[in-house]
């Protein structure tokens, strides 16, 4: 009994099953001295905030606008694959994305190249450093863990007002990025304008609940009447004009009216916005230019370039 294998297989593997970590513990990250839990704890909100509603875990879901970031994730990092070389990867593709930086060319053919985000290069180390430790790749990951994790990380991060808002405004425009890009490539541009519309959108988490929260969009140059800036909107919308005439991202501002604070913060334009909002023929061809001007008679957003302020959010939430 002394020397069989057997029995030495079993015993390791008792072994084995008991000094498992994960066992009885729903995360699927750890906390270094090189990598603290706040700092998996933003790149998970970064990731719930601005790239879950397109690249779903949930490994089920039918229609979907991109490829699960499980998937994305097996394309960027091999065994070989260090966490600088994939942070470097990453910041490259979110930083411009464009057909011959991909490295998946099927997902371009098959949904549309990647819409730019507007994250920092500090915001995307951060997601690079959550997609590279945490084990989402897993089959098992959004069944067993997504629920837990979330759970885990709210209550790591107390936000500010400002940061607040800001995730709300940020959880608006992916809901919102999604239904256009899924309408788009489904539907075509035309057929798509009715999805670049906020109000439909019900603010339903948890934090907006709490916040008591309102979000709109308005704009100097609206199309929708009912999106027009009023005289402190306006004020704001020129500082973020300066700031990005000066070639510096535009920060938040909070402002404290009553018992009410109200987050401001930049719309800017990236390429797919010009097809609805950019040079009249070239840009925005004339079935759409057509319908643009049925549905809106005054408006006033055309002539957008790249990298434009296109308007701002505007979240008013209750003073704590
Ligand atoms: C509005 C929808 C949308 C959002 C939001 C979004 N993506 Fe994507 N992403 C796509 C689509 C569509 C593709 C597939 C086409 C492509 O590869 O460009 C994609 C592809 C990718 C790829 C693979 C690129 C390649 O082809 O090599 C990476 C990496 C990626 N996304 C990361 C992110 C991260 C990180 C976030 C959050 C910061 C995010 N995405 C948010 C739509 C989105
Ligand atoms: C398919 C066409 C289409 C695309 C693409 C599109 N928009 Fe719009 N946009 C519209 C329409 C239509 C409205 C008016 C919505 C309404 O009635 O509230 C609008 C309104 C807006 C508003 C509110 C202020 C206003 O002018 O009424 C902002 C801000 C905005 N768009 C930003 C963007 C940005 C940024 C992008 C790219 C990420 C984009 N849009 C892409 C069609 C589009």
């Amino acid at each position: 009994m002394k020397n069989n294998p057997l029995f030495f297989f079993f015993f390791i593997l008792l072994f084995v099953a008991c000094k498992n970590p994960q066992k009885d513990n729903p995360s699927t990250v750890k906390a270094t001295p090189k990598h603290t839990e706040q700092d998996f704890a933003e790149g998970f909100q970064l990731m719930e905030n601005n790239c879950f509603t397109c690249h779903s875990p949930n490994p089920l879901l039918e229609n979907k606008v991109a490829p699960p970031m499980q998937a994305i994730k097996t394309h960027y990092i091999t065994s070989k694959t260090t966490q600088e070389r994939f942070t470097a990867d990453l910041f490259s593709f979110l930083n411009n994305p464009t057909e011959e930086k991909s490295k998946i060319p099927d997902a371009v053919k098959l949904y549309n190249i990647m819409p730019k985000m507007n994250l920092t290069e500090a915001q995307i180390s951060k997601i690079a450093l959550y997609i590279y430790h945490s084990e989402l790749e897993k089959p098992t990951w959004y069944a067993n863990h997504y629920e837990a994790e979330r759970k885990r990380f709210s209550a790591a991060t107390a936000l500010s007002p400002i940061e607040a808002g800001q995730q709300l405004a940020l959880k608006t425009k992916g809901v919102l990025g999604k239904n256009l890009l899924g309408a788009i490539n489904s539907k075509g541009t035309e057929h798509a304008l009715s999805f670049c519309a906020t109000r439909a959108i019900p603010l339903t988490d948890s934090m907006s609940v709490a916040l008591n929260a309102k979000i709109k969009r308005v704009s100097d140059k609206n199309r929708n009447p009912n999106n027009k800036a009023n005289a402190e909107e306006l004020a704001y919308i020129e500082t973020a004009k300066l700031a990005i005439a000066r070639n510096e991202n535009p920060k938040p501002q909070l402002t404290t009216l009553g018992n009410k604070q109200i987050g401001y913060y930049p719309i800017t334009t990236d390429n797919m916005c010009l097809q609805c909002h950019g040079k009249p023929q070239t840009e925005v061809l004339p079935k759409t230019l057509t319908k643009i001007k049925s549905l809106y008679p005054h408006d006033q957003a055309l002539e957008y370039s790249t990298g434009d302020l296109r308007g701002i959010w505007v979240v008013e939430m209750d003073v704590k």
